[in-house]
């Protein structure tokens, strides 16, 4: 059980009989481990109590715009974007109808128009009115914008008839929503260390060499390997930090040099599983930090550079038969050419490989553009996609070796 750990689920409940079902549908879904709270139509209410309700989920039930008693005001925008799963169940031929155009007479329907999350719709309605176009196209519309539909069942229905328009039984919903909304825990258990972002290499106490990393990709691939059950390190240079979304499975070390980033990096090494070499490290630095700040005396001023600590070839070097590394290369030119050098050269097992030439790739972006390079395989190029995308296709392919 537990399976739905701390999913925030907004259950949405529309005036059908099959309303009975909510106050099971609940039960279940706490039982799972879920977060629940529960919106309810004026019709709802004739089928099932929000005392009911508010006891099983332990959350006060939200019915109205406004609270006549206490006039407080029942957010709904709020309520949209809490949720990570709005499960609208049993969803009416009327409500589903509403929805589908943009109408909002009531909060459930005004809470849809909000949500920025999943919302899966749970039919229930007599055999022919699931048959009728009119619900069908409905049902189809709101497909096509990126809702779920969990179909009816087949059985007797409330008018006697026979047939399909039962809502689904509340164990296949929770079943349903397992499979749709938890991912695998392909990397139970196991430890990712992952540097990421900038390094930062001072050149008096005031000043520093850097680059323009957001850290992005890096954190991406960071919390794609955490809700696939891996246990993450994150060794992340002066980043802003609000972009890693807080996970059990993710610990955040920041650092600022390169030097620092390969310190903390040695006492994770021995025992990861799989390392990501996601960082911008700087290849150079100032050979001297001048201890005070540096003054602008001089007409010109050169500073000496010497070459910084290539992190991912030292643990390349080091690397165990069961350890993967998975390295990083940003090219303008001979791109795959280079990649392949970069591959042999610090012992990765994968290399993703982005170019300068691709619009809307590297640093900065919220999307990337990336080639796979791997020992054994062909170069395997991805589409423009989000970051987040692109770190579900990383971690895809490492799942695959
Ligand atoms: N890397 C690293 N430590 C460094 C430099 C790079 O760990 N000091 C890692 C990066 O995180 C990336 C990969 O090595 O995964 C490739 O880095 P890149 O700077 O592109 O390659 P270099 O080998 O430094 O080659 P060049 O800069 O000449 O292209």
């Amino acid at each position: 059980m537990n399976r739905l750990k701390n999913k925030k689920i907004l259950l949405g409940v529309c005036g059908s009989i099959a309303a009975y079902k909510s106050a099971i549908l609940v039960r279940l879904l706490v039982k799972e481990g879920a977060i629940v709270r529960v919106v309810m139509t004026q019709t709802a209410k004739d089928f099932i109590t929000p005392l009911t309700l508010s006891t099983l989920s332990k959350n006060a039930v939200e019915q109205e715009f406004y609270n006549p008693e206490t006039g407080e005001w029942a957010n709904h925008v709020e309520l949209g974007l809490w949720a990570d799963v709005f499960l609208i169940a049993p969803a009416t031929a009327n409500e589903i109808a509403k929805m589908a155009n943009g109408l909002c007479d009531n909060l459930l329907s005004a809470i849809y128009l909000s949500a920025r999350c999943a919302v899966v719709f749970c039919p229930a309605m007599d055999v022919d009115m699931y048959k009728h176009q009119s619900v069908k196209t409905n049902l189809q519309k709101l497909q096509s914008v990126g809702n779920f539909v969990f179909e009816a069942e087949h059985g007797e229905l409330a008018s006697g008839l026979v047939g399909v328009g039962r809502m689904a039984e509340p164990e296949h919903i929770i079943e349903n929503l397992v499979l749709n909304f938890t991912e695998k825990q392909t990397f139970a258990g196991k430890k990712v260390l992952i540097t990421a972002g900038p390094t930062q290499e001072a050149l008096d106490p005031v000043r520093y060499i850097s680059n323009h990393s957001s850290g992005k990709m890096g954190i991406a691939i960071a919390q794609s390997f955490a809700k696939k059950g891996g246990i993450v390190t994150l060794v992340v240079g002066k980043i802003d930090l609000n972009l890693v979304e807080k996970h059990d499975n993710l610990h955040v070390i920041s650092i600022s040099s390169a030097d620092e980033m390969y310190q903390v990096c040695k006492t994770y090494f021995d025992t990861t599983s799989i390392a990501v070499f996601a960082a911008a490290v700087a290849d150079y630095k100032p050979k001297q930090i001048a201890t005070n700040k540096i003054k602008k005396n001089e007409e010109s001023f050169v500073i000496e550079l010497t070459k910084n600590i290539d992190i991912a070839f030292e643990f390349g070097k080091i690397k165990k038969e069961n350890q993967l590394s998975i390295g990083f290369a940003l090219e303008t030119d001979n791109e795959l050419e280079n990649a392949q050098a970069k591959l042999a050269k610090k012992n990765f097992d994968l290399v993703v490989l982005n170019s300068m030439q691709d619009a809307g790739a590297t640093f900065g972006h919220d999307t990337n553009k990336i080639t796979i390079i791997s020992k054994h395989n062909p170069p395997k190029t991805f589409d423009l996609k989000s970051k987040n995308k692109v770190a579900e296709d990383v971690v895809n392919e490492i799942e695959k070796i």
